[in-house]
């Protein structure tokens, strides 16, 4: 049952994460000042505080954080209020020491970093509840409280002897008996039949046994991230008793490891921290956080961190070039988010991070350059809040995206070993970037009734009910196109029958073999007289009632079909038997008719927010040339005090929003 609640921002937040425990009271008067002149309006803290606040067992300190709460209640400033559980206090972690996770390779942690507590110890689960009751009774009618951030970034597997009996419990509730987990688990294959609960392992280096058997790997995954999301709810629920206010974590940029959409489904709002690799295409970008968008179901979501300069953990942390952090959190906002916050603040005067950028330098100047960039957009994020906060994304077009399929597909022993989900399903993606058309990213269990265009790029797990729902999706005269490697494997990992198992109908064809290219190797794709390159697998295709539309250029199988269209009730099912260059793609979708948010040139970002009386276009060119947009009547551009048509320049590396009244 969903026990979230219904959130909408009262401003575009914009700030970041502050760390006052390690400033003295100049320095924090100091900050106040700064805070103001940047506009910032929301501070992220005491991420890292539990030794401080509790400094011995059951024993609270809290004057100092009183303080800082009401001065910057004082300064207008509101706080997202965090719970300090991401790391432990040294006395913790020496009495109670089963608290440290265990690792991959049996040993157990030693104390001194951050996210070093096993998620399912119930002394850890005990104080950290203990910690986040009081916070919330202290703080719940704080007028600087706005948001609760619970913890910091979860992401570690435990390989504990705790882990074990819980992983143990989760087996005997999803499975109900041994019989039932050897057929699930396919024991057969390797003799590896088990006969009693009692002698399951976990998945770690010293259980090759269990290590091996990709079905016993994703159970321990959705376990992981059942544990976490329940370490979350723990905190969330001890909060929710005393406060109304909305509760999140920020999760860490993009990770494969837990299953978003299910700590999403626990969190009031998703919040995620966004650290581009300076090589990083935006596209890319703008995929992920179209993804964090999609998590509750199109709901606005927190930017919760991001540099406002370089990093200190990159092998070479270049700085952000001049305008590219006002671009990158423009984009953000762009593909749904109603914050802009950064880590962090002021930057820290010794420890790791001495070297990461932050708002404020070592220097304490407000004259710096990142310091004006901060400035300049506060004011234009202030100017512009009342025309994004809560808007929504309306899309014609889904893409289907899920952590099943991604962990499955990247453990599976063959085809290749260098699939790369992320990747895969980037190459797709682009095709939409490229033509300013919004797309959806929603989970195997999304209701997609209501979309023109279904995507499913590397969906190589199906989960219960997908099949039946896509079949009819397409007879009632949806269009479903399909990549490589879709609808092989049930959710326990086995496969479902003939290549490609759960599409064979829909996409009336069958798959007699599939190929592995090298990396470095290519094939290529022969249709409407061009042609494309097309990488690491290649299926040879035996069409039932599917047309060929493409055709493979080389090897054996060169002639033999590559792309294929099935109509299929009403609607049609298309299927690319290889991993596409997003140019294919972009044909293909080309031939589907959905339409662009506006028409505009390759290289800008395009896209569009709206509710029911207003609609606000972004567009963002991440160019070094100057590029040309067209705009329909009637938008006019809040920052520049203008109303805009027809076709615009957009300057290079510039960001433009325009809104327009939505008239009945
Ligand atoms: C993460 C953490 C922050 C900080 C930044 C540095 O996202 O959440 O505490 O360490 O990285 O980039
Ligand atoms: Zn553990």
């Amino acid at each position: 049952m969903d026990k979230t609640i219904p959130v909408k921002l009262d401003r575009i937040y914009f700030g970041g994460d502050y760390n006052p425990d390690q400033w003295d009271e100049k320095t924090i008067n100091e900050d106040m000042r700064l805070f103001q002149k940047a506009h910032i309006n929301l501070v992220t803290l005491p991420v890292f505080s539990w030794a401080k606040l509790e400094p011995k067992e059951g024993v609270y300190d809290f004057g100092w954080l009183d303080s800082i709460m009401d001065k910057l209640a004082e300064n207008g400033i509101g706080v997202n209020l965090a719970t300090p559980t991401v790391a432990q206090p040294a006395w913790m972690s020496r009495k109670y020491p089963e608290v440290l996770d265990v690792d991959i390779q049996g040993r157990r942690r030693t104390h001194g970093m951050r996210v070093h507590f096993c998620y399912n110890s119930p002394k850890y689960l005990e104080r950290a509840r203990a910690i986040a009751s009081e916070m919330a009774k202290r703080y719940a009618k704080h007028p600087a409280l706005k948001l609760w951030h619970v913890a910091n970034e979860y992401g570690t597997y435990c390989y504990c002897p705790i882990c074990r009996g819980k992983f143990i419990l989760w087996l005997k509730n999803r499975y109900g008996s041994m019989e039932k987990l050897n057929e699930r688990w396919y024991t057969a294959f390797w003799g590896r039949t088990l006969y009693d609960w009692e002698e399951i392992n976990l998945p770690d280096e010293t259980n090759d046994d269990f290590r091996f058997n990709p079905t016993v790997q994703l159970d321990y995954l959705r376990f992981v991230t059942d544990s976490t999301a329940a370490c979350f709810r723990n905190e969330y629920d001890a909060i929710r008793q005393y406060s109304d206010k909305p509760i999140q974590t920020n999760m860490s940029g993009f990770i494969k490891k837990l299953d978003q959409f299910v700590m999403a489904s626990n969190m009031d709002i998703v919040g995620w921290d966004n650290y581009p690799w300076p090589t990083q295409e935006m596209s890319f970008v703008a995929m992920k956080h179209d993804i964090m968008r999609g998590l509750r179901g199109g709901q606005s979501f927190l930017l919760a961190e991001q540099s406002p300069n370089q990093q200190n953990w990159q092998p070479y942390n270049v700085l952000k070039r001049p305008g590219e952090v006002r671009r990158l959190s423009w984009q953000a906002i762009a593909h749904g988010a109603d914050s802009c916050l950064y880590f962090q603040m002021r930057q820290s005067r010794a420890g790791q991070e001495k070297f990461h950028g932050a708002v404020i330098s070592h220097s304490g100047r407000d004259d710096t350059r990142v310091f004006r960039e901060t400035e300049f957009l506060g004011k234009e994020l202030e100017t512009l809040s009342p025309h994004v906060v809560g808007k929504r994304t309306k899309a014609q077009a889904a893409i289907v995206f899920d952590w099943n399929a991604w962990w499955a597909l990247e453990n599976s022993s063959g085809p290749n070993r260098d699939i790369d989900y992320l990747d895969g399903v980037h190459s797709y993606y682009k095709a939409f970037y490229g033509r300013h058309i919004s797309v959806d990213f929603v989970s195997e269990d999304a209701d997609i009734s209501g979309y023109k265009l279904v995507v499913l790029p590397y969906t190589y797990m199906f989960r219960p009910g997908l099949k039946e729902k896509l079949d009819s999706f397409v007879r009632n005269g949806g269009t479903l196109l399909a990549g490589a490697l879709s609808g092989l494997v049930d959710e326990n990992d086995h496969v479902i029958g003939e290549f490609p198992g759960a599409l064979r109908d829909v996409l009336g064809l069958r798959i007699e073999e599939t190929d592995a290219l090298r990396k470095d190797c290519l094939n290529g794709i022969h249709m409407g007289g061009r042609e494309y390159p097309c990488r690491l697998v290649c299926d040879i295709v035996i069409p039932g009632s599917a047309k060929t539309l493409g055709c493979f250029t080389k090897e054996f199988y060169a002639g033999g079909p590559a792309v294929t269209v099935n109509e299929y009730g009403a609607g049609k099912a298309y299927y690319i038997g290889s991993v596409p260059d997003s140019a294919l793609v972009s044909d293909i979708v080309g031939k589907i008719g959905l339409s662009p948010v506006i028409r505009a040139d390759n290289g800008l970002e395009v896209t569009l927010r709206q509710d029911e009386s207003e609609q606000t276009l972004f567009i963002i060119n991440h160019t070094e040339a100057p590029l040309r947009a067209e705009l329909p009547e009637g938008f006019f551009e809040p920052l520049a005090g203008q109303t805009v048509s027809g076709s615009t320049q957009i300057a290079a590396n510039d960001v433009r929003v325009f809104v327009r009244r939505i008239t009945a």
